[in-house]
């Protein structure tokens, strides 16, 4: 049984049979297939489905990279960035770089701007270091991490030769079509295949996030059973009050028809600052079409109570509020006494500074509350792969059902097309011709 704990007895929402049942036939649409976007619910039993086989390959490979080299480039964007990113900065000690014997490689990002000095800052940064790279694109054709990717490859066969940069280029691809799958086949890639049916928001517990997340040294095995654990406690069999994905699905759904339509996710942990940005493309991308959807915001804390606090606070009533909690540190570090006592602090000697926190915690749950944010509690036991696994899980089974709640397709994105005909028309790539007259009139 998973140990993420959900709590909505603040969000103001009473529960009735019909948000319920539902929530149910949402939650089965998933196990039938007969809902919208069906053909994307590999991500249903996906942590299920990973063998300890699979596992073995992934670490496999990673071992490999990290022995050749001291700096892996992770390119994608997107589900096939996001996911990486938040689990590694979740597991990670934020002050590694300054550590004199890192362990393994440094994992890095790229493509997931289309910065000129961020590229630039990234290859005088690594010009010391030994470097390989895995580049991950599920259509293959996505522009930023194709430019990214051109630059890097072009500076890793510089370096080591053609050959041996087949030895230290990995690719993460759709397993027959796009341009990174021919150029993969062409130089000889190893190559890890993105299921068909796993969209790339839902994408984590594929290779696209298990082979960097190895490679960093993350126990992808503790986080796959995390999420397995997870998928058996929102399974279609699992009672409704006993689901955490179908009541965080309801109460969202709920608070939305009531006028709210913004939610902030939040911690007061920075680790997991970069799990609120993976919640935000799951969500953004899941139900923000068709004129709807909750607008997923995000909020470090205590930080932000410096910052976005006073809007929170007291600013238009259209939000709701998600926070995650850590119940344990990994840490103890306790406040000293001081003879002076000039900061006044005194009266906290002794105390854990996760015990302040705590206290600043409710504080802001109950000040929120008065100033009418509902607000949710979405309580982990620790920071570690096995409660990231199961958290991952719970945002995942919760938005396919909030989405089918919604009434949306939660599993496409036409959205996100618009952009990219503009800037194609601005380049004047070939074939947007047309478009290209079209946009340069308006300009
Ligand atoms: O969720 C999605 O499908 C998108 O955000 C994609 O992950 C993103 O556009 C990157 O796509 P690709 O992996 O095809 O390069």
């Amino acid at each position: 049984m998973n140990a993420l704990k959900l709590d909505i007895t603040k969000s103001g929402v009473t529960i009735t049979p019909d948000m319920e049942k539902a929530a149910l036939e949402a939650n089965a649409l998933l196990y039938s297939g007969k809902g919208a976007g069906n053909d994307f619910l590999g991500w249903v039993h996906l942590p299920s489905s990973i063998s300890a086989a699979d596992i073995e390959a992934i670490e496999a490979e990673a071992a490999r990279l990290r022995a050749k080299a001291d700096v892996v480039i992770c390119i994608g964007i997107g589900g096939s960035y996001l996911g990486a990113k938040a689990v590694l900065e979740a597991m990670s000690d934020p002050f590694r770089l300054l550590h004199k014997a890192p362990q393994g490689p440094t994992l890095l990002f790229a493509g997931q701007n289309i910065s000129e000095d961020y590229i630039h800052e990234m290859l005088e940064a690594v010009k010391e270091h030994s470097i390989a790279a895995i580049v991950i694109s599920k259509s293959g054709t996505t522009t930023e991490p194709a430019i990214a990717f051109r630059i890097i490859k072009a500076e890793i066969e510089r370096r080591y030769g053609k050959r041996e940069a087949a030895e230290r280029i990995v690719a993460v691809t759709d397993k027959a079509r796009g341009a990174l799958k021919t150029l993969a086949t062409q130089e000889g890639y190893p190559t890890f295949i993105i299921p068909d049916d796993v969209g790339g928001r839902f994408s984590v517990l594929t290779p696209v996030g298990l082979l960097p997340l190895a490679v960093a040294g993350v126990n992808i095995g503790e986080l796959v059973r995390g999420a397995r654990e997870m998928e058996h406690a929102t399974g279609e069999d699992v009672p409704f009050a006993e689901n955490p994905s179908a009541l965080y699905a309801v109460v969202r759904n709920e608070l939305y028809r009531q006028g709210k339509r913004i939610e902030i996710l939040g911690s007061y942990e920075p680790k997991l600052q970069y799990i609120n940005e993976w919640w935000k493309q799951l969500y953004g991308e899941s139900e923000g079409k068709d004129g709807k959807g909750l607008f997923p915001a995000s909020v470090t804390l205590t930080a932000d109570l410096h910052s976005m606090g006073q809007y929170i606070q007291q600013g238009e009533r259209i939000l709701l509020e998600t926070i995650i909690s850590v119940a344990k540190p990994a840490h103890e570090v306790r406040i000293e006494s001081d003879a002076e006592n000039l900061d006044g602090l005194n009266y906290l000697a002794g105390k854990r500074i996760s015990e302040v926190n705590r206290m600043a915690e409710l504080g802001v749950q109950m000040a929120h509350l008065d100033g009418g944010v509902p607000n949710l509690r979405v309580e982990i036991p620790a920071i570690d792969e096995h409660a990231i696994g199961g958290l991952l899980y719970f945002f995942e089974k919760a938005c396919g059902i909030s989405g089918y709640l919604l009434g949306v397709n939660p599993f496409d994105q036409p959205g996100v097309e618009a952009y990219k005909k503009n800037m194609f028309a601005l380049l004047e790539k070939p074939g947007y011709e047309e478009a290209t007259k079209a946009i340069k009139a308006r300009l």
